[in-house]
Order: C-alpha cells, then structure tokens, then sequence
C-alpha cells in the first residue's frame, strides 16, 4: 500500500499564518502537523509517500526533506491550483500506478491511528473504506448513510436535515477503482472536484463502499481555535524532560519539556507545557498547555494555553490566553509612548485586548 498525503490547498481559514507558511507546518506540540501525519502512516508500514503541494512546497520540502529522516520515501507532486480532493487522486496517478493507497488529509490529526481501519480494508478490500466520526453538528460535514454492515448507501455534502451523525474526516482508503471514479466525474458548483463525488460514483455504480467509525480524538486543524484545542490535547500526553537549564529560581510544576539549549530564569513553567530549543524564558509565568518554540524570548510575561512560533519575542505582557504568536513576531511595550498601543498588524490578524 502507498499513501498520498495532500499538502495543498489555500488555508485560507487559517489566515494570517497562512499567509507565510503552508498551513500543514503549524506546530502542534512544537511538532508540524505534517510530520505528525506521517509518523501516523508509517505506523501503518506504508513508507512509500506521495505529497501533493502548492505555491508552498520549498517550506515543506525544506522540513520534511525527502523523509529519511522519518523513515518514509517521499516524492513530492506539485498541484499548480487547488483544484479538489480528487483532482489531487487524479495528478498522482503516475505515483499511485495501480496500488491501494490510504489518502491523508495533511492537516488532519488522529493522534490514536488508523492502524485497526488499515486492517480491516486489507483483509476485505472494498473498493474504498471510509474513515467516520461522531460529530455534534453534521451539518458542517460530509456525511455518510449506512446499512447495517457498514456499507455506504449515500454521502451527503453539509446535509440540512442528516440523516446521519457520522461524518467524513480526512483519511480514505482506496483500491485503483477510485480512478475510474475519478475520471467520471465533474466539478462541483464550486469549481472542484470533490472526492465525496467520486465515492458516491462508485456507490452507485454498484462498487462495495465500506465506513468505519475512528473513536478516538480528531481534529481538522484549519482554524486557530482548532489548532489551539489539538494543541491541549497533545500536550497532555507528554512526556517530561529537562534538557536545557532551569535556574534555581525558577519552578517547574507537572509536565514541562525544557528543550536542550532553552534557558529557564526566575520563572514559573506549570505544564503540560514545551519550551523550544534556543528559547530564552526571564521573569516570566508560562502554561498550562502552552507551547513555545525555538528561539523564542519571553520577558516579564504570562502566557496560558498559547503558542509562540519560532523567533518570537513577547516581552512585559501579563495575561495572555488562548493565543498564537507568528514566527519572528514581536509583543511589548512600546518605545515610543508608554501610554499609547502601537500596533502594526498584517492583514487578517486578530488582536484582542483586555477593555
Ligand atoms: P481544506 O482544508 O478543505 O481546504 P484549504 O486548504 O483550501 O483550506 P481553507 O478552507 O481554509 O481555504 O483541504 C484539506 C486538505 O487538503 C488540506 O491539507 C489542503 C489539502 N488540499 C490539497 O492539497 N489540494 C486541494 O486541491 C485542496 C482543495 C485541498
């Protein structure tokens, strides 16, 4: 089995970040979103691995590399627009060439696997097996009807009266029947072409289409209040450890990885909390749940159920919560007039202040 991994798209609900970095890169946990997905398809042994890409790929080449250092092969399929789920079947079909494949949303975190879902689709190889989940408001999604086996008898796209509570997430297992599929069917009202089409193709046209349900947790990272949620999530697995240098005023309480090289000095870290490598943390009250990244300066500040991205500097902010601080951004006081806000703020920014 191989696996194709979309890294494209626009990530436009994710914006200002994705602006400057594709949004798969995000850390959850100080880790990418894509090197998460990844290890999840090598816990399944598929090391063959395509990754469709967009105007972003030499940020995502730059990090993933060609997957050696995760023990995975990669070969990167560039996509010039995002033109749909199934148009990115369609581009990797010389990659595919007529093996199954697991196709993997690449901002999608299933942090429990796949592995039991794998099995099943292996041993009994219908022509697609779909990966569900329980969601409180089907609307938003794309839902599937089933019979009692578990076979699909329809997909609805955002249903306004579901018929189901089980929703679409983002990995899908295929035999090479997917393609025919694929070439069958139109875009969508919305320009594109939609791999729910292409499964009901086959669904109608007799193909077995089976949906199996993923308990675990799930997250579709394209927001911020998603990626801050996953973010509390994954932190609260973590394993503590110590590698750089925590002065003898500073307190760590619960679960805290202090990077090696990060620097800890008159402060409080209350975990599940990350300190990146690089990290200079000074007089300040960091966590719970909170993740910062390398090289990242902190002074005088309290952070809570954030994340600072690489090179950021905050510097004399007190109360800050459910927040995400940019790469290389920088928060403090201003220079010019202590009793004045100065903000320079990129298009699509939020900024909420305490009134
Ligand atoms: P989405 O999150 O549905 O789409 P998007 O990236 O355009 O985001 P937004 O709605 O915020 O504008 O895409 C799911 C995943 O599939 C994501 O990792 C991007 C990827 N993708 C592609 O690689 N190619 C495509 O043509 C599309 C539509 C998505």
């Amino acid at each position: 089995m191989k696996a194709l991994v979309l890294s494209g798209g626009s990530g436009t609900r994710l914006r200002p970040f994705s602006y400057s970095m594709p949004k798969q890169l995000i850390p959850i946990a100080n880790k990418p979103v894509l090197e998460h997905v990844l290890e999840n398809i090598k816990a399944l042994g598929v090391t063959e691995i395509g990754i469709i890409v967009g105007d972003r790929a030499p940020q995502i080449q730059a990090v993933i590399g060609d997957g050696s250092a995760l023990g995975v092969r990669i070969t990167y399929i560039p996509q010039e627009e995002p033109l749909g789920l199934a148009h990115c079947v369609a581009i990797a079909r010389p990659f595919l060439g007529d093996d199954d494949f697991v196709m993997y949303l690449g901002d999608n975190m299933l942090p429990e696997g796949v592995g039991q879902i794998a099995d099943e689709f292996t041993a009994g190889r219908p022509a697609a097996q779909v990966v569900v989940h329980k969601v409180s408001d089907p609307r938003a999604f794309g839902v599937a009807e089933l019979d009692a086996d578990g076979r699909v008898e329809r997909l609805v796209e955002k249903p306004q009266e579901p018929k189901s509570d089980l929703a679409l997430i983002g990995v899908y297992f295929f035999t090479p029947a997917i393609h025919r599929a694929v070439d069958a069917i139109e875009p969508s009202p919305r320009g594109e072409l939609e791999i729910t089409d292409a499964i009901q193709w086959l669904v109608t046209n007799g193909d077995e289409v089976k949906a199996s349900e993923y308990e675990g947790y799930w997250k579709d990272t394209g927001r911020v209040e998603d990626v801050l949620e996953c973010n509390r999530k994954l932190l609260d697995d973590l394993e503590p450890s110590t590698a750089g240098e925590v002065d003898a005023t500073s307190t760590l309480i619960g679960t805290v990885v202090v990077e090696a090289g990060a620097k800890v000095v008159g402060s409080r870290i209350v975990g599940p909390a990350v300190i990146g490598a690089g990290t200079v943390v000074t007089d300040s009250h960091i966590g719970p749940h909170t993740s910062i990244g390398k090289d990242v300066v902190l002074t005088g500040t309290s952070i809570e159920y954030s994340i600072a991205l690489d090179g950021a500097t905050v510097s004399h902010v007190r109360g800050l919560r459910s927040s995400i601080i940019g790469r290389s951004a920088s928060v403090g006081p201003s220079d010019q007039s202590p009793r004045h806000h100065r903000l320079v703020v990129g298009d699509h920014t939020r900024v909420e202040v305490a009134a």
